[in-house]
């Protein structure tokens, strides 16, 4: 009798969880980048089936956790669904959204950089099939001809203004770029979805 009404209580629980992991909300980064000069101009807004519930941006900086626009223990301003820079400078950390019943996105990470060179790649998962193009930008402005870096091994044989990746599931880790007048930028992971697998951005913790 017992174990039958806990196989029920576990059955109920795992139907919930199936229900809910489709709520697929999402963290969207405009522009759509995952490394920044400071004082660039970023905006964070969650997206998706939101539902009714409140919804914020969260961050973790590696001294604790932060609210979009909670004052002095936040950072950015809110707006209806969005956390913008504008009066606050973007400070490198991992960033997701939650709601209030204590759902989450993924997480994405921004890298904010003061030094010359950063790498332009998107902060969102790419689609494998779908082309990618790396470049290597200059606080200056422009391009500079770089090498990239793909989890430790250099690809391609010379120094190019831009590298685009016909993106497989194995394309997914860390890259950088490396000029020999600039430096080097910060790594950044490149993450990689499946043409079907978008349903398990958000779970509801309930059992
Ligand atoms: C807040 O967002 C709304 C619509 O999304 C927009 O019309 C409004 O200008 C924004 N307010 C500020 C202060 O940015
Ligand atoms: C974010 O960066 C940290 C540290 O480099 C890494 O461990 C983590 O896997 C990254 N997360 C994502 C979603 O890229
Ligand atoms: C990549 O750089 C080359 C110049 O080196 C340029 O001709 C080409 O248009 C660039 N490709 C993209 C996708 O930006």
């Amino acid at each position: 009798m017992r174990t039958s009404s806990v196989a029920l209580l576990l059955g109920v629980c795992v139907l919930l969880l199936s229900a809910l992991t489709v709520c697929a909300v999402s963290l969207s980064v405009s522009p759509n980048l995952q490394q920044f000069f400071t004082a660039a101009s970023v905006s964070l807004t969650c997206e998706g089936q939101l539902g009714s519930d409140g919804w914020t941006v969260k961050r973790d900086t590696g001294s604790g956790t932060e609210s979009c626009g909670a004052g002095g223990r936040g950072f950015g301003r809110f707006n209806g669904s969005s956390c913008l820079f504008d009066e606050f400078e973007p400070i490198s950390g991992v960033y997701w959204c939650k709601g209030e019943a204590g759902e989450k996105s993924e997480e994405v990470n921004i890298t904010v950089s003061d030094k010359h060179v950063i790498l332009e790649i998107p902060a969102l998962p790419v689609r494998t099939g779908s082309d990618v193009t790396l470049r290597c930008k200059k606080k200056t402005g422009g391009t500079a001809a770089a090498y990239f870096y793909f989890n430790g091994r250099l690809v391609g044989p010379k120094s190019e203004k831009n590298i685009t990746i016909n993106v497989q599931q194995s394309d997914e880790g860390l890259y950088w770029c490396s000029t020999d007048e600039f430096g080097s930028s910060p790594q950044s992971f490149l993450r990689v979805r499946g043409q079907i697998t978008d349903i398990t951005s958000c779970l509801k913790p309930i059992c």
